[in-house]
């Protein structure tokens, strides 16, 4: 049998082709090779979001989560830092923990044959350990213990992993994008976020990208969610200027805004595919004000300050690949490719330490009425997804348009802002798919 030598100059070129400039070839959504390879290398070779530290405040306390296809224990340490293993049993490979999420205590033990690990992933112990004298077993991979991802980090809560040893540190793959996390957690009075409840879960039946690309889509809102949105603004239409709204028509209504308002309201691009619309005011911008929580920010951080963290109302802001923010709502979307055309995707409502609860009822209100599986708008999103997914099939065409306000120029930008209706954030997260998916070939 042949021995495989890793991906040839031949298949490196022909991905670099895939994506160009002003367009992407179908493949990206609908070839399962390219699926494949993306599990390979791409998600191996970029930082991604693997859990919030707010569950996994004590030492022992665990979560697992898949990356890259490869399934991985998030534990906290007896040091307080987080530690990323691969959820592989050193003996015979056993799955090691089965539960999203719990305590461990000190060690793991294997469900198969009671090979036990430390919480750093070391070998504890192994049963009736005789049968191991005089053989090769403690030299060799087995013996280390389990693997340990290399590249975890920790920023306000939010925790990162990357795989492989390739490509930037976490601050240089991030850099300025993370002023909206920062954001996020500074909305609370403490300056700390916590997830709020549990994970709302749905299938998508498209490809991944075509979800995250979608986040800073804003050419779709007034028409895909108008059957949605613009009933909820219709209902309300007869009733008097100064009535105050209810919640949820605060919520729904921004999403039948016109394009003047959508291109008014900036996108802003980053190096390695991240970007955020709303550099300007978002559809988060005008909603009541909650006294409480406003004298509890000023409290906290002084008129001033308190005014410019509440000022910035950023709508979507994407950490390319996999994690996507509302920092104006405290709600997170993970994105988890299952096959080339089926994503999961995992909604999570925060609670700001420190406010009042109203925020968490506007922010529960939210995830329920846009991000979760009853959500009227997410459906739209979904039904225009398999749309997609679907049409990519014909032949005739391979190639997906992102030519809107293309310029040259914008090619090696490291951060620009440009106007809203701008199909710049796709371009720039498939420049950077392109350079992740061949960075290790
Ligand atoms: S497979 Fe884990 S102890 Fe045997
Ligand atoms: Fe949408």
């Amino acid at each position: 049998m042949d021995r495989y030598t890793g991906p040839s100059p031949e298949l490196k070129a022909r991905i670099l082709g895939l994506v160009q400039p002003d367009r992407v070839h179908r493949d990206l959504y609908i070839s399962e090779e390219i699926f494949r390879l993306e599990q390979e290398h791409f998600f191996a070779n970029t930082w991604n979001y693997v859990g919030h530290g707010s569950q996994i405040p004590k030492p022992g306390d665990y979560l697992t989560v898949e990356i890259a296809g490869r399934p991985l224990i998030v534990v906290r340490q007896p040091d307080g830092s987080p530690k990323v293993l691969m959820n592989r049993c050193a003996h015979k490979g056993s799955r090691l923990v089965s539960q999203p999420c719990g305590h461990t205590g000190k060690f793991f033990r294997c469900p198969y044959h009671a090979w036990t690990f430390r919480t750093d992933g070391s070998l504890l112990n192994t049963p009736v350990k005789e049968g191991y004298d005089g053989t090769a077993m403690r030299e060799c991979e087995s013996g280390q213990g389990l693997v340990v991802v290399p590249h975890v980090r920790e920023y306000r809560g939010f925790l990162f992993a990357k795989l492989n040893d390739v490509g930037p540190s976490f601050e240089e793959y991030f850099g300025e994008s993370l002023s909206s996390i920062d954001n996020m957690a500074d909305r609370s009075p403490e300056g700390e976020l916590e997830i709020a409840g549990g994970c709302l879960r749905y299938l998508h039946n498209c490809n991944w990208k075509m979800f995250v690309e979608n986040l800073n889509d804003t050419m779709h809102p007034m028409v895909a969610h108008e059957s949605s949105a613009g009933t909820a603004v219709k209902m309300w239409m007869d009733k008097p200027k100064d009535a105050p709204k209810p919640m949820a028509i605060e919520q729904f209504a921004p999403f039948m805004s016109d394009y003047q308002f959508f291109d008014d309201m900036g996108v802003r691009v980053f190096d390695n595919g991240h970007s955020f619309s709303g550099a300007k005011f978002s559809i988060h911008s005008k909603y009541s004000g909650v006294p409480a929580y406003e004298e509890a920010m000023v409290k906290a951080y002084g008129e001033q300050r308190a005014h410019d963290i509440l000022g910035l109302t950023r709508h979507n802001t994407v950490y390319f690949p996999n994690l996507t923010i509302k920092g104006a709502i405290q709600a997170i979307r993970v994105v988890k490719p299952l096959a080339v055309d089926k994503t999961l995707i995992e909604s999570w409502t925060f609670r700001l330490k420190g406010a009042p609860p109203e925020l968490l009822r506007r922010t529960a209100m939210y995830t329920r009425l846009i991000n979760s599986p009853f959500s009227v708008v997410g459906h739209d999103d979904l039904h225009a997804y398999r749309g997609i997914q679907e049409g990519l099939r014909a032949s005739g065409n391979e190639w997906v348009s992102l030519h809107r306000n293309y310029d040259p120029a914008e090619v090696g930008q490291k951060d620009l802002t440009v106007n809203g209706l701008s199909e710049i954030s796709m371009r720039n997260q498939y420049r950077a798919w392109a350079r992740y998916m061949t960075l290790d070939m």
